[in-house]
């Protein structure tokens, strides 16, 4: 997957303004944020606490550390993004979203995301609390194509109470957001944003057992509010994932020559990990499992590690199996239109 074009520019353009060993020691910062984030996360996890995260764009301190954070990770948040959201464009193949809200927007890339996937939304809103980051969103969306109309509304998403004002908007995400807020601010933002959703909404995360853990969280109180689940889940029952293991999905992208100069290594692509799920209003068209593992590919057989409405299953397909044609073209994170005869529970 790559960046639309539109938004190459506004980077590059972004990335000009500053000394590229500045850009690359303020990613690195970031970067260690970030792992030391995940480290406390996953000790927490392994003493079965809840991960209550603290929030790696904190590190982002001057408008030095915002250019390198979308710079660094706006490419990859747009690719996990378009994926989440292209999922459930699969469920419901007739909605024209048209409004959009973003909730802790950064540096906007939910709406770049979101028009990617729908082209009929027409307005934007996006609420952030960081005026660094806002002020960089403003900026990079200068280059956006016509046809939409944003509006950025500095806000903290725990202080304020009041009804999200333009709502009912089509299409509400969170992405990259949720769960860096505190663990008690999440309920209460889950249920506004849904309650400003007239249509789907939208929470992302990223691929970690800490990031999962606020998606599962948050699909519980979703389902409980009356949401239907139409992505990744192919139910609304209990979430099946067995302690130790996480849903999350993987997204291949393009790295840019810039993004190998600031993050080092020469790999020309990165897989970003993202969790999400998507509650909408209206149901979406039904289907019987999600691809939740790289399929394993041997010579005549594959197997398919599927969550599916009984639960957890594992189907070894060969050449001769009805499934076959479909196995062959499912990839982590595929809906399966029929379960294959000889998945069994896992
Ligand atoms: C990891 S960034 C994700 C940004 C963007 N949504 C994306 O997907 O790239 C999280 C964003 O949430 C914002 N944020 C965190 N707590 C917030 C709050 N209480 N109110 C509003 N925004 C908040 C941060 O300033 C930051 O821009």
């Amino acid at each position: 997957m790559e960046i639309p074009d539109a938004l190459r520019v506004a980077l590059s353009e972004l990335a000009e303004e500053y000394p590229i060993a500045a850009l690359a020691r303020a990613a690195s910062r970031l970067s260690a944020a970030y792992r030391v984030d995940q480290s406390s996360q996953a000790n927490q996890a392994d003493r079965g606490e809840q991960t209550d995260e603290s929030s790696p764009s904190a590190a982002v301190g001057a408008p030095l550390d915002a250019a390198a954070y979308a710079l660094t990770r706006l490419p990859a948040t747009f690719a996990a993004l378009v994926a989440a959201l292209d999922a459930a464009r699969l469920r419901r193949p007739d909605w024209r979203p048209t409004t959009l809200l973003d909730a802790g927007a950064g540096p906007g890339v939910a709406a770049w995301a979101a028009r990617a996937v729908w082209p009929s939304l027409t307005r934007a809103t996006l609420l952030e609390r960081d005026q660094r980051m806002l002020a960089l969103g403003q900026r990079l969306m200068r280059q956006a194509p016509a046809g939409c109309v944003v509006s950025w509304r500095q806000a903290d998403l725990i202080t304020e109470r009041e009804p999200l004002s333009g709502a009912p908007f089509d299409l509400c995400i969170a992405s990259y957001a949720l769960n860096e807020l505190p663990l008690a601010a999440r309920r209460p933002l889950t249920l506004r944003l849904w309650r400003a959703c007239g249509g789907a909404l939208a929470l992302v995360a990223p691929g970690t057992p800490a990031g999962f853990a606020a998606i599962r969280e948050a699909r519980v109180w979703l389902i409980a509010a009356g949401a239907q689940i139409i992505a990744p889940c192919p139910h609304a029952d209990a979430c099946p994932m067995p302690t130790g293991d996480w849903c999350h999905f993987a997204q291949r992208l393009a790295r840019s020559r810039l993004h190998r100069r600031l993050k080092g290594g020469e790999a020309p692509f990165e897989d970003e990990k993202y969790s999400y799920v998507i509650a909408s209003r209206e149901p979406g068209e039904p289907f019987a499992a999600r691809v939740i593992r790289h399929p394993a590919v041997h010579p005549g057989r594959i197997a398919l590690d599927l969550c599916a409405p009984d639960g957890l299953m594992r189907a070894e397909i060969t050449r001769s199996d009805a499934a076959w044609r479909a196995a062959r073209q499912a990839r982590w994170g595929s809906a399966l239109a029929s379960l294959p005869d000889n998945a069994r529970e896992r």
